[in-house]
């Protein structure tokens, strides 16, 4: 089939409401990194509303000069195409740097007023976007202190949402604590929780996948599907993110929200209509199915290991515990492996098994669906071990792809077999400009669709789900932490976790 371009449906899109953007947290790594570059491509792309007004919100003093070079040298080392100066000019000119803290009285007054003359310099009619890009614990006193000037408020023809991003919360209990604080100021429609797992191509993707075409539903399910692999192997270390990953560890930053979202995308009930509604309330439902495990069942389907010194390609990465803010005694997990069973008629009895690790040999995000084998092999006298299994796999990164592995004769005279695999590789077939991401998610909240956010008892269900390993790990101590070394495969008790069921990892390929 001919290449394809996308570029004529996204010149379909139109371009969302005037807005202001607001972006909390603007001197911040996240702002700089991922936000800025996200709304330079948007702009680029001509999606980005017109009018348009930016203010950048520090808790320091910062001027709209410093706060324009800044971007603009963000610009340089992480735009993901070329940058145009014009385009970045026109965007930047648009920027106001002020400086409010919830912590200085007075401070979100004087950003009011700042907000409401830009907004009347830029003509944006008065819908306004909150963008927290801080750290977790300003969440709710941002949105507090918003919520006390009126600022989010809704009014006839103008809107005001709020984005916030992982993490939500630490555990099931902070997580509904900041639920509740976000809904006394705004309502859950207002509310945009990223998870930057869902602006990845191929994981809008699986939607279509599943619902756009008729040949996969049918044996979507415990009848033909022997088990499902979500893996997401990082070859990066914990780097200098030490503070922050040790008091969070793999299962936190990873599992509840980047896993659980494949998860939920993989298993939920065909929704009837693509709209937030239908769509998030399949994805809530399907979480909440999943198994609660007792502290016996959390300990045996879970393994959590910690990386040593090790070798990971060219570089001779040091112990975890030598990083930067760990503390030498850290029981902190930079690996983890589960079993998890979903408690419903589609899937009961089908095991999933999600992975996740630091410092690993090398970066792999997939998913694998493992199909049963034939009830009937009429090729009985091929040795067994010639049959491949069957898998359908879902590749997100580093090449996003979608393939099917088979078995395919061997050309000859004989009958002998071979596992084959059919490629779709996502970069032959488009032409798309490489992206951070986060274009279509802030597009989205622009737009007002929050299909592809989070909404507040997803996150609880999610919480709710992954509780019962948190306890039973809590109580056990450093009993049951692997060590593994850095450039691995992880500890070798991921292995025995599907051993034990007669099954093994995927292997890579
Ligand atoms: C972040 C985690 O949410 O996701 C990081 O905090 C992790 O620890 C990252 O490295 C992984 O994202 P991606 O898109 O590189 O798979």
């Amino acid at each position: 089939m001919d290449m394809q371009s996308n570029i004529a449906e996204d010149n379909a899109l139109t371009q969302p409401d005037p807005c202001c953007f607001v972006l909390f947290g603007a001197t911040g790594d996240l702002a700089q990194r991922l936000v800025i570059p996200a709304l330079y491509n948007l702009a680029a792309s001509g999606l980005l509303p017109e009018p348009f007004a930016l203010v950048g919100v520090a808790r320091r003093d910062v001027s709209t000069e410093e706060l324009r070079t800044r971007y603009y040298m963000g610009l340089r080392e992480f735009a993901t195409q070329t940058i145009h100066d014009h385009i970045a000019r026109r965007l930047f000119e648009k920027l106001i740097a002020v400086s409010a803290d919830v912590e200085d009285e007075g401070s979100f007054e004087r950003l009011r007023d700042e907000l409401q003359r830009h907004e009347d310099d830029w003509g944006t009619k008065g819908n306004r976007l909150f963008y927290l890009a801080t750290p977790p614990a300003a969440f709710a006193p941002i949105a507090n202190e918003l919520g006390r000037l009126g600022l989010t408020q809704q009014k006839a023809g103008a809107w005001r949402r709020l984005v916030v991003e992982k993490p939500f919360g630490v555990d099931l209990g902070s997580a509904q604590e900041l639920n509740a604080q976000l809904l006394q100021t705004l309502s859950e429609h207002q509310i945009y929780r990223i998870d930057h797992y869902l602006g990845k191509e191929t994981v809008q993707n699986l939607l279509v996948l599943r619902f756009a075409n008729g040949m996969f539903e049918p044996i979507w399910n415990r009848e033909h599907i022997e088990h499902v692999e979500i893996r997401v192997d990082e070859a990066l270390s914990v780097g200098r993110r030490g503070k922050f990953y040790d008091a969070t560890g793999a299962l936190r930053d990873m599992v509840p929200n980047h896993l659980f979202q494949l998860l939920s995308l993989v298993t939920m009930e065909p929704p009837s209509r693509f709209d937030a509604h239908t769509v998030r309330a399949a994805k809530a439902a399907v979480l909440s199915a999943i198994e609660t495990q007792s502290p016996e069942q959390a300990l045996r389907n879970s393994v959590r290991g910690q990386y040593t010194a090790g070798q990971a390609g060219e570089h001779q990465v040091p112990d975890y515990r030598d990083a930067e803010d760990v503390p030498r005694d850290s029981r902190t997990e930079t690996f983890v492996a589960l079993r998890l069973k979903i408690d419903n008629w589609r899937w009961a009895g089908v095991p999933f098994y999600l992975r996740t690790g630091k410092a690993l040999a090398c970066k792999r995000t997939e998913i694998a669906i493992k199909f049963r084998t034939a009830p009937l092999s009429m090729f009985q006298t091929m040795p067994v071990a010639d049959l491949a299994d069957n898998y359908l796999v879902i590749g997100i990164d580093p090449v996003e792809r979608i393939s099917l592995q088979f078995n395919a004769k061997v050309p000859g005279l004989s009958i002998s077999i071979r596992g084959v695999q059919m490629d779709f590789c996502y970069r032959d077939y488009f032409r798309a400009e490489p992206k951070t991401g986060y274009e279509t998610l802030l597009y989205d909240c622009m737009r007002g669709d929050n299909i592809l956010f989070q909404r507040a008892d997803s996150i609880e269900a999610g919480w709710r789900a992954v509780e019962p390993f948190l306890r039973a790990w809590r109580d056990a101590g450093t009993d049951g932490l692997m060590p593994y070394a850095a450039g691995g495969e992880g500890p070798d008790a991921a292995k025995e976790l599907l051993a034990r069921d007669g099954q093994h990892w995927r292997e890579a390929g």
